[in-house]
């Protein structure tokens, strides 16, 4: 059976092989072009001449493009139409594209980039949170505001109080991949455009736009990413648009790709954030009330930073059952790179927001972290839904789809095992599939909790300079895109008269191994093996009007349009045995079809429905049920469900120099009915150290010019294999997802980043062992900060 089961990532054996086809690889037409952008070295400034003489006097330059060139200049933003190609007479942050070179080779192109000479007035850049907000400079009127009951009396009349803030630094995506597009010149004007990007369908929508011409002209192809983690969503329209400008103006195939530096440089990265708190509680450290304020360096354009901003509100509440909470949102303009999507959307900082709230109330209590947190939970539903042992036994390739009809033990799980708890999130959602109080209690039982913990202390108590510290964070991630539309996906389905299968639909894969999972919902719809599914690539003549694949919703929405479309050949199939072969039940399994008491191979059994015209093609679609949100007021029901993990990280600081290693992490990850247990442990150990990164070594150093001078890998540190926990145990909980999606299963692309939240916290805790004092560490934790929080805990 392929639903459930760990087989590998399609693409594995081309990748390590070197076969694997990215953007960069694709065979170019003779005389084909190269792009490079000369960039702004201003982080704001009027452009008050500019001389490209020697640019086009440089080898190989066939053109030169500025905002001179171009009588309406194509804009890249995916939101509000604020991001020219080109500067237009005003530069906005240091890395904004001026102008385009077109030259005959990559490395032409690149070296005559170089030789512009801009002349700039500058003006005053905005950098900072304090800037930003002395100025008023933000993306919407003023702050966006979400109350639940009355946070100010409670936080007042509560036996303990605690304010604090911290600081938690953007993130650079370190795809391996470059941002990387190549465009084609085809008859009539129509284009083809090749483009590393988590969104085709945005591609096709701006290159129309840019070169005025309906989206139907141009075709959008996206066979995978070396990684994408959000990098991808929106960012690849300028070298998209960049290439079909070029392929226009010349005629010939034009191709772009960042070089790591610029890629740096240029586009958006995670938003920083800053969050204070002001919380009471009890004795046991129950919230009582909290109040946040969350402000985030947007950068120069909105993009998606609204999104993004509100994402991290709904995230605000994490695991923990808040009745009176006031959260507030500055989505603040700066003059630095556009913040943009990356994994957790925004999510991952407003869980640490709380988390550290969390652990600040501990320590106040001189509490065990854990306690706090269960104390917190929202009510567990613990019924199990499914008896042990089905989760990954599927019976689904019966006539009829038992599954979505309710014919299965596992469909037939009721949602309403026990009535859910009528707590509400702060933005009113019912929490109905709550779990992390049971998962919790598995994993600190199998992570050997307390006894670890009387072992740090004895250790913390013996050794002055190398101190051990534990962190445990829960996370609870929304599964939905905020924007109700976005929840649609489209897939495209063909058996051949040979019986293979060809398969399509919107998502687009970037190494999370999407492409696999819905191959194994295709097979298991026909009752074949993966041999007979032919993967293609993303294609908007295939599929059109997609989402970006994004949300960590790329299985649960494409998974389904997918089994839809195959439902859809399969039901004619049989309408067709029924009527002429005398089949009454139909049984699809292990490459063969039974029915009437024969059994046929799955290929005979399309060569016959070929032969009798029976159609063997066919669409599919799948939207999201059961949705609904008004992000102004902040009520509704954003997810269709929540994705539920939770972490316990050791880690070993030197207190002498900050250097600290991670020793161990224990993870329990609810990933549903896995579609591929393989597949998702991956995506929960590669979320985890993504996670972890982003809040220990992973730093962007902006000058006071608001240059970024991390822009390389000799000064950004992405964590290698080595820096992976030496033990790291993975393991999945078991109970199916409560809402009808595709196979039970549940979103894993985002939520496990947020696991990465327990090193930042063990690091916290080692740091506590040198003294009375909350440390209030602010991330990410590099050995700078963590000497400074030393000192600040020896008080
Ligand atoms: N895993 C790999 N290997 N590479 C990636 O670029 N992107 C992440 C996550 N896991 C990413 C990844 C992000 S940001 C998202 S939203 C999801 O994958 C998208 O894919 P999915 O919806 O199919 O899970
Ligand atoms: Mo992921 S940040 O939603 O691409």
């Amino acid at each position: 059976m392929s639903v459930g089961s760990s087989l590998p990532h399609d693409g594995a054996r081309l990748h390590v092989t070197g076969q694997a086809r990215y953007v960069d690889d694709i065979p170019t037409p003779a005389g084909t072009l190269h792009l490079a952008f000369g960039i702004s070295t201003e982080a704001h400034a009027t452009i008050t001449a500019m001389d490209l003489d020697a640019v086009r006097a440089s080898e190989g330059v066939v053109a030169v493009l500025s905002a001179d060139d171009f009588d309406h200049m194509p804009d890249c933003s995916p939101s509000i139409g604020d991001e020219p190609l080109l500067a237009l007479g005003r530069v906005h942050y240091v890395g904004q594209p001026v102008f385009l070179v077109i030259a005959t080779s990559h490395l032409a192109a690149r070296k005559a980039a170089r030789l512009g000479k801009i002349t700039y007035d500058a003006l005053p850049a905005i950098l900072t949170y304090e800037a930003a907000l002395a100025a008023d400079s933000r993306f919407e009127d003023g702050p966006r505001i979400y109350t639940k009951g009355d946070p100010a009396t409670a936080i007042d009349v509560a036996p303990h109080r605690i304010e604090g803030s911290i600081d938690m630094g953007g993130q650079e995506h370190f795809y391996l991949e470059g941002q990387a597009a190549l465009a084609l010149p085809q008859e009539g004007g129509d284009i083809v455009v090749h483009s590393s990007t988590q969104h085709p369908s945005e591609i096709q929508h701006k290159v129309a736009h840019a070169l005025h011409i309906p989206m139907h002209a141009v075709r959008v192809e996206t066979r995978r990413m070396g990684g994408g983690f959000g990098g991808k969503e929106s960012q690849g329209n300028a070298l998209a648009i960049a290439c079909a400008v070029g392929a226009r103006r010349t005629g010939r195939a034009c191709k772009m790709r960042y070089d790591r530096d610029d890629d740096m440089m240029i586009t958006g990265k995670r938003h920083d954030f800053r969050i204070s708190y002001r919380c009471g509680f009890d004795d046991e450290g129950r919230i009582a009330g909290l109040e946040f304020v969350q402000m985030t360096r947007c950068g120069w354009a909105q993009d998606l930073s609204i999104p993004v901003a509100d994402r991290a509100m709904l995230h605000a509440d994490n695991a923990y059952h808040l009745e009176h909470v006031r959260i507030e949102s500055h989505r603040l303009r700066t003059n630095t790179q556009s913040a943009t999507a990356y994994r957790g959307f925004g999510g991952p900082q407003g869980v640490l927001g709380i988390e550290r709230v969390v652990d600040h109330i501990a320590h106040h209590l001189s509490a065990d972290p854990v306690a706090v947190r269960q104390v917190n939970y929202y009510a567990d539903m613990r019924d199990p839904v499914a008896p042990a042992g089905v989760a990954h036994d599927h019976v689904t390739s019966v006539a009829g789809d038992p599954l979505s009809r309710g014919g299965t033990e596992r469909s037939a799980a009721p949602t309403s095992a026990k009535p859910a708890s009528g707590q509400t999130t702060p933005y009113g959602q019912t929490i109905e599939d709550f779990i992390l109080g049971g998962m919790t209690e598995r994993l600190i039982e199998s992570a050997d909790y307390a006894a670890r913990r009387a072992a740090v202390r004895d250790w913390n108590a013996k050794n002055p300079i190398l101190k051990k510290g534990l962190g445990v964070s829960p996370v609870k991630f929304g599964i939905s895109f905020t924007l109700t539309h976005l929840n649609q996906a489209g897939a495209l389905v063909h058996v051949y008269q040979d019986g293979s299968i060809h398969l399509n639909h919107g998502g687009t894969e970037m190494g999370q191994g999407l492409f696999q999972k819905v191959a194994q919902v295709a097979a298991a719809s026909f009752g074949v093996g993966l041999a007979s599914v032919k993967i293609t690539a993303t294609d908007t003549g295939k599929v059109p009007n997609t989402s970006a694949t994004a949300a960590s919703s790329g299985s649960d929405l494409n998974g389904m349009a997918v089994k839809n479309a195959c439902d859809t050949i399969r039901e004619r199939i049989e309408d067709f045995l029924r009527e002429n072969e005398g089949a009454n039940e139909i049984v699809w399994k292990d490459g063969e079809v039974r029915f009437a008491g024969k059994s046929m191979a799955f290929e005979a059994v399309a060569k016959l429905a070929y032969e009798n015209r029976v159609s063997l093609s066919a669409t599919g679609f799948y939207k999201t049920p059961k949705i609904s949100w008004d992000r102004i007021k902040g009520q509704g029901r954003p997810f269709f469900y929540f994705s539920h993990g939770v972490a316990i990280t050791e880690v070993v600081l030197d207190t002498l120099t900050g250097e600290n290693r991670i020793l161990r992490a224990d993870v329990l990850h609810d990933v549903g009915a896995s579609l591929n247990p393989a597949l998702d442990i991956g995506q929960i150990e590669g979320g985890y150290v993504q996670g972890a990164g982003w809040l220990t070594t992973e730093e962007l150093w902006w000058d006071d010019a608001g240059r970024l001078r991390t822009h390389a890998p000799s000064t950004y540190k992405i964590p290698c294999a080595s820096d992976a926990p030496e033990v790291f145990n993975v393991d999945l909980w078991d109970g199916p997802n409560r809402e009808d999606t595709i196979y039970r299963s549940k979103a894993v692309g985002e939520p496990p980043f947020m696991l990465g939240i327990s090193a930042f916290l063990a690091l916290s805790d080692a740091v506590s062992a040198c003294g009375p004092t909350y440390p209030a560490l602010d991330a990410p934790a590099t050995p700078e900060r963590l000497l400074a929080a030393i000192e600040r805990a020896r008080g």
